[in-house]
């Protein structure tokens, strides 16, 4: 364990769950519900192990077209959870932070997570954020709308923008740089997630269903990574 390397930030698409609760003849709802109680096991052992920042994947802008209770189910769900947890998650000392578009998310869930991200953002522990009606293209093309108009304001010039400078712009500009992905439920592909922020990244993926990826799994994820020979492009 002392020789591992510890990725400092880890994101994880959550993946599965409508299979999960399909192979035991449940609602899909249920899977959502597992793979709801079992992020708390791997953000706490995240943290024990001295991961810096664990973003997960909860609800991509392209999930809006799934039916509309399931979206609802969803809301309410993650209200119910940010009020469960938020607690622990300020004893735990963890900066809880939402990252997305907060257009389209209901009031009753806006205000919940303002609340969270408020009362943890001087916690110096884990960034434990949630992507929430993210789209890794839409968030990149928000920072190119934002630096042109620092450009055409003048608070920046032409002459500055730089790779260094569109990071800045990006939600996660506070976080460390990402060093490992998971996907799990074997799926082989990105779906829009931290495109920017992967650039580096190693990728993991596995084909258990999220609510059966535990601790465990989460453990061999981060031995794997540390094993990795990560060059940059160099030699
Ligand atoms: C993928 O399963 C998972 C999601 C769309 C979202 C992940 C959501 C949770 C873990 C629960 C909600 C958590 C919070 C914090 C709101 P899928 O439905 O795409 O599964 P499938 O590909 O097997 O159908």
């Amino acid at each position: 364990m002392s020789d591992l390397k510890i990725p400092k930030h880890v994101a994880i698409i959550m993946d599965g769950n409508g299979r999960w609760a399909k192979k035991r003849n449940l609602p899909r709802s249920f899977g959502h519900k597992a793979g709801m109680n079992n992020i708390e096991s791997i953000v706490d052992y995240a943290r024990k192990i001295g991961v810096k920042a664990l973003t997960v994947f909860a609800f991509s802008t392209e999930n809006w077209s799934r039916p509309k209770n399931e979206v609802d189910m969803l809301m309410r769900a993650f209200d119910r959870y940010i009020k469960k947890k938020l607690k622990d998650i300020k004893k735990q000392n963890i900066r809880f932070k939402v990252i997305g578009e907060k257009r389209n998310i209901p009031d009753f869930l806006l205000k919940a997570i303002k609340m969270a991200e408020s009362e943890t953002k001087n916690n110096a522990g884990l960034i434990f954020a949630i992507a929430f009606n993210y789209g890794s293209q839409e968030e990149i093309t928000d920072c190119a709308k934002r630096i042109a108009q620092d450009c055409i304001k003048g608070k920046i010039s032409l002459r500055s923008i730089s790779t260094d400078l569109f990071s800045k712009y990006l939600y996660t500009h506070d976080f460390p740089d990402l060093d490992l992905l998971i996907r799990t439920s074997g799926e082989l592909r990105l779906s829009n997630y931290l495109l920017w922020q992967a650039s580096y990244a190693e990728l993991y993926f596995t084909d258990k269903f999220w609510p059966d990826f535990k601790v465990d799994d989460f453990q061999e994820a981060i031995d794997d990574f540390s094993k990795r020979d990560r060059r940059y492009g160099n030699i």
